[in-house]
């Protein structure tokens, strides 16, 4: 069973992931993993965090000469900020006077929901684990897994569909959102010249305003085979693992599988997706026209491209603060301020990106089984013969 951890807080001295599950003998390659925390770090409206920060991933465990060895893999992120901020966060009792308070919560963060649950007089814990730097471990491990995939033939990338108000009108095909994967420099990661120019100038409005702003990303899961999850379960159903682990990315306030919010307005007729058949298509033959299920029905891969889209709030640190308490007087104060993000939803793409490969990657092996590739690949195109056979 495919299983990962995170550790680390936001300015401690490093992140830590851990994965379990992954067969022996499957190629790890450090540049494409660092590729991926790369992405993660662009986008137009990061904060000046990204500059100081140039994720690397360091695999402790696992892996050697170059392959899994079928153990459990840890890989060590550090912070570079963690020079700045030791005194301030030593893990020892070190000096309380050098600590960095965080006196008024900001609505929107966990900082007041996390100080009550765990009794902290001020939001400076809460902070440190409830940001989304936790994110960048996340896309480590999610870097594993898409090695893993890539094995199987699947692929897994996301684009930008709307930032504030302004929004993609039109589907992007797989080959326009893998185009841009080379890109070496991101903006706000859409597909289309004219709506990210638009994105641009959302992200430049707020920025002026010293507000905020969020906005959906859309991950394509590409050529992955019928039968990923099953609707024997309700904890199996892939559509429910997809939105939940989506979901538990910071920020995320709402998923949508494939058509699923305009599908609820839409009669069945204009919803689902007619079924017809080439001998040549696709794993077997059946054809779909159209994909308004996002590649999953009654909890399963039915064959099409998976399309998962994750709806962001805006960031809850704003320049310009909204009101808030201090956590000592109860006085009404302003909300806390720290260097903070203004637009982060191709950056959110990526980490999402890591989820769904997590989650296919779980189901994958959940499926075929094995203790090494050789294994697993070999029930994986067992079951791709059957499947022409059908
Ligand atoms: C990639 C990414 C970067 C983020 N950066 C910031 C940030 O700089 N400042 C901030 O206030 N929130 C940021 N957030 C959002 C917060 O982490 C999130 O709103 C907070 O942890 C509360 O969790 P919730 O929004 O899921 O309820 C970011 C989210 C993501 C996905």
């Amino acid at each position: 069973m495919l299983r990962y951890f995170t550790a680390g807080e936001s300015h401690g001295e490093a992140l830590v992931a851990f994965l379990s599950g992954l067969p022996a003998g499957l190629r790890i390659e450090q540049e494409f993993l660092d590729r991926e925390l790369w992405r993660r770090q662009q986008g137009y409206g990061r904060g000046g965090r990204m500059k100081i920060e140039r994720d690397t991933a360091r695999i402790l465990s696992g892996v050697r000469h170059g392959a899994t060895i079928g153990s459990p893999i840890s890989i060590l992120l550090e912070n570079k900020d963690w020079k700045n901020w030791q005194e301030s966060l030593p893990v020892g009792a070190g000096d309380s006077a050098k600590h960095k308070r965080v006196a008024s919560p900001r609505p929107g963060h966990a900082d007041l929901a996390g100080a009550l649950k765990y009794n902290f007089s001020e939001a400076r814990y809460v902070l440190e684990r409830a940001s989304a730097r936790e994110s960048a471990a996340r896309v480590a491990v999610g870097g594993l897994a898409k090695l893993f995939l890539r094995q199987l033939g699947i692929e897994v990338l996301s684009h930008v569909v709307a930032v504030g108000t302004a929004a993609l009108e039109k589907e992007m095909s797989w080959e326009h959102i893998r185009g841009m994967y080379g890109r070496e420099e991101v903006v706000l990661n859409c597909a289309d010249a004219e709506a990210e120019q638009r994105m641009k100038e959302e992200v430049d409005k707020v920025l002026k305003t010293g507000d905020s702003v969020g906005g959906i990303f859309e991950v394509v899961a590409h050529h992955v085979p019928p039968g990923l999850g099953t609707y024997a379960q309700w904890d199996e159903r892939l559509d429910a693992l997809l939105a939940g682990a989506v979901m538990s990315l910071q920020a995320v306030k709402a998923v949508e599988i494939g058509a699923g919010v305009t599908a609820a307005a839409s009669p069945g007729s204009a919803v689902h997706d007619e079924i017809g058949y080439d001998k040549t298509a696709g794993f077997c033959g059946f054809t779909r026209g159209r994909n308004n299920a996002g590649g999953i029905e009654g909890g399963v891969s039915n064959g099409q491209d998976i399309r998962v889209r994750g709806y962001l709030k805006p960031i809850s640190t704003l320049r310009r603060p909204l009101q808030s308490v201090d956590f000592a007087s109860r006085e009404p104060v302003k909300a806390a301020y720290e260097r903070s993000d203004v637009c982060v939803v191709p950056a959110a793409g990526v980490a999402g990106e890591a989820m769904v490969a997590l989650t296919l990657a779980r189901c994958a092996l959940d499926k075929f089984g094995g203790d090494s590739m050789l294994e697993t690949l070999r029930n994986f195109e067992g079951y791709l013969q059957q499947l022409k056979n059908y």
